[in-house]
């Protein structure tokens, strides 16, 4: 029998094999030029590691905390709506692959199925990510939903105060799914106007922490703490809203130093490799999420394609823990990356190349 892929990227075009035109360019595309979906890419291989080969590695432990939730490693699905655009099993799949992986999902509110049902079939711990509406009240009544239905945490994503453009989905006549509850989410409207003080008054208003997913900047992260968030995302919403942005671990030094500690970090946009995870981890963030990979495990071979995906993850990210000499998260650190190459200062007619 053929050896099946090895690595997210080799399940990226099994995927697109079973998939429509229309939906994989939805779930691979970012907005207008794709410059920042691109630049992630670049950049995150661009970062060099600095191994130590004289540490004891015998054992590697990349368990850590999210919200009090004890993980196995740092890596979380993200928010991302109607996994049954890639398998009928949809989110009641991701679920119980997030579980038996020891790991926390993220349950978009454009879900195929309600909340209430993915936490039926939950094993493990979940967070619900929702907007803040324009109807305050329902704003409230969204997150009392999910703290019923069995979420421990409200995610708010930020990055999307008007529709971006996503000129693939324009140029298929991209029609979006239209199941119940994606219907439901799709009737809630966000609101353009929300500041701090909507985050002040929803954090008064729910016993659940909250999370503020889409920060890019040192001087909204400084805030998030102050005005009652508990966590924060970096994220560009995988560069599908707002082009020509940093990518997110570009910015992800800044934010950490801006947090100070008040609230956790974490970043996603991009994560592919497990030397991935151990850059973000290293550069401050306490996990991160991952969006595309979900749909391409789901649609190659649902609840077993994303656990085959995490595993590929964990998998790799432990060897490169082990061959950087770090045995756990708290020693990946600054120390161990590098960006710009030193052969710069030996020989500075080699100029014109920094990554
Ligand atoms: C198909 C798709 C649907 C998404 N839907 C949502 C969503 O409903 N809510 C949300 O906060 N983020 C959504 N996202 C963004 C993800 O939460 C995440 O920020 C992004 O996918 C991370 O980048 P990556 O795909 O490169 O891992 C979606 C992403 C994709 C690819």
């Amino acid at each position: 029998m053929a050896v099946g892929p090895i690595n997210i990227y080799e399940y990226e075009p099994l995927a697109r094999e079973r998939l429509s035109k229309s939906q994989y360019d939805f779930i691979a595309g970012g907005a207008t030029d794709e410059i920042t979906l691109e630049r992630t890419r670049r950049i995150l291989d661009a970062i060099v590691l600095r191994p130590k080969v004289m540490e004891d590695v015998t054992t590697i432990d990349t368990s850590t905390t999210v919200l009090g939730h004890e993980i196995t490693f740092p890596v979380m699905p993200a928010p991302s709506g109607a996994h049954a655009r890639a398998h009928p099993d949809a989110e009641l799949a991701t679920v119980k692959a997030a579980a038996d992986a020891g790991t926390v999902m993220l349950l978009s509110s454009g879900s195929t199925y309600t909340m209430e049902e993915v936490a039926q079939a939950a094993e493990g711990p979940i967070w619900f990510q929702q907007y803040f509406y324009t109807d305050r009240g329902m704003t409230v009544e969204v997150a009392h939903r999910a703290e019923d239905a069995g979420f421990s945490a409200i995610c708010l994503t930020l990055d999307i105060k008007t529709n971006s453009k996503r000129e693939r989905n324009i140029r298929n006549e991209y029609v979006p799914p239209q199941t119940g509850n994606y219907q439901w989410a799709s009737n809630l409207v966000r609101d353009p106007a929300a500041s701090w003080d909507y985050l002040e008054w929803l954090a008064s208003k729910t016993a659940l922490p909250i999370v503020m997913k889409g920060i890019m900047t040192a001087e909204e992260a400084a805030r998030c703490g102050q005005y009652g968030a508990k966590a924060l995302v970096v994220s560009n919403h995988g560069a599908r809203q707002l082009d020509t942005t940093f990518a997110t671990i570009e910015v992800l030094p800044e934010v950490v130093d801006a947090a100070d500690g008040q609230v956790e970090v974490y970043m996603d946009g991009g994560v592919r490799r497990g030397s991935d995870i151990v850059k973000a981890v290293a550069l401050g963030a306490r996990a991160v999420l991952i969006g595309r990979p979900l749909f391409w495990g789901l649609a190659v071979d649902g609840q077993a394609g994303v656990s085959h995906v995490l595993q590929i993850l964990r998998d790799e990210m432990e060897m490169t823990m082990t061959l950087c000499g770090r045995p756990n998260l708290a020693s990946l650190d600054r120390t161990l990356l590098g960006f710009r190459s030193p052969l710069l200062d030996v020989l500075p007619q080699a100029g014109g190349f920094d990554g």
